[in-house]
């Protein structure tokens, strides 16, 4: 799929969704359907019987095998097909191309390329697989927009104060200036924003029992081309991290998301919520995934329209602020990975505002 890149991890499923009922999910233009084995293992093939393209994901899973639900091709978790039904022979060319799925705690991620390419391991996300130091409310929701859109979205967090007001939008955000750092060794983009002695919004009130003036920090380190990681820390105004940093008075969350290209105006939004207080408490875990899904879903409401309107608006013009950099740094890194952009080099990258 054009302006996608290959050769990288992108989460392609909640593991909770992985279960022995196929599902089908569109990652990067391929189509692929994913389903859990004995022995709790998590496969993925192309969802295309090679007989008459029928979804294999309409199948029937008995064990390990795979059956097709449409003339009964029967197929294992490395692909091949081992029964085709009213003979003996299989056909060359039956088999179906096997995903390399790699499932790490509540997410599973999926390769897409080639299978000798580039990093080997997904993002670390040790918050989703350490329920002792961290509770975590996790979702999914798809969006009827490119990918790019969302990436906007996210890598400016000004947007708070008026999509998110009394949730987690408080006029402080969109007011403080942030820091954007470009590490284009390791695709990695950084902006940070931290607010002293602000209001604290009803989010973090509720669930850590703080009242305002608190001081609160947003570190977003994206890492290109899908893997969205917010630092999170709330703490009571003035108060900051011992020297050897701890930082028992503050409040910690991780808000991570996984940015999943469909198709060409379809991506997935995969979110999840990690904190290191009320651990294992299930009220704070209803409060948080309520507001989150709340959150998200104002997030999606505002792409699905931004996205209609680009469809129908033959003006690229858009005006470009400093808050944007971080955003414009992002879709250039993409740009880049998905081989879009011949050159590294340029103005671009001193200064991606100022640049037009
Ligand atoms: S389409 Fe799958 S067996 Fe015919
Ligand atoms: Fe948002």
């Amino acid at each position: 799929m054009q302006g996608v890149a290959r050769n990288q991890w992108y989460v392609i499923a909640l593991s909770s969704e992985i279960t022995s009922t196929p599902i089908a999910r569109t990652v990067a233009g391929e189509q692929i359907v994913c389903y859990r084995v004995p022995g709790d293992r998590v496969v993925a093939l192309r969802d295309r019987c090679p007989h008459r393209r029928y979804p294999l994901s309409l199948g029937r899973l008995n064990g390990e095998v795979l059956t097709c639900g449409y003339h009964g091709f029967c197929f294992q978790t490395d692909g091949r097909c081992i029964v085709v039904p009213g003979q003996e022979r299989i056909p060359a060319h039956a088999d179906v191309a096997v995903y390399e799925l790699e499932e790490q705690g509540l997410w599973t991620w999926v390769w897409i390329g080639d299978s000798a390419a580039g990093d080997r391991r997904p993002p670390a996300t040790p918050w989703l697989t350490s329920p002792d130091s961290w509770s975590v409310v996790t979702g999914m929701a798809p969006i009827e927009c490119r990918t790019s859109l969302l990436v906007d979205n996210l890598l400016d967090l000004s947007h708070e104060t008026y999509l998110h007001g009394g949730s987690i939008g408080t006029p402080e955000v969109a007011a403080t200036p942030t820091m954007t750092t470009i590490d284009r060794e390791r695709n990695v983009i950084a902006v940070s924003r931290h607010m002293d002695a602000v209001e604290c919004p009803e989010f973090y009130a509720r669930t850590t029992g703080l009242t305002s003036p608190i001081d609160r920090w947003q570190d977003i380190e994206f890492f290109a081309p899908s893997f969205y990681l917010l630092h999170v820390r709330i703490a009571p105004a003035g108060v900051t991290p011992e020297r050897s940093g701890e930082d028992p008075q503050a409040f910690h969350m991780k808000i991570l998301y996984g940015l999943t290209p469909s198709t060409t105006g379809t991506t997935y939004d995969f979110w999840a919520v990690c904190r290191d207080f009320a651990i294992g408490d299930q009220e704070v875990d209803k409060f948080l995934d309520t507001m989150q899904r709340e959150v998200v879903q104002q997030d999606v409401d505002a792409l699905n329209i931004v996205e209609s309107r680009i469809a129908n608006d033959p003006d690229p013009f858009e005006v470009v602020l400093g808050i944007d950099r971080g955003a414009l740094a992002a879709r250039r890194m993409i740009q880049e990975l998905a081989g879009g952009l011949a050159d590294r080099e340029g103005a671009f990258w001193e200064d991606p505002a100022g640049v037009r």
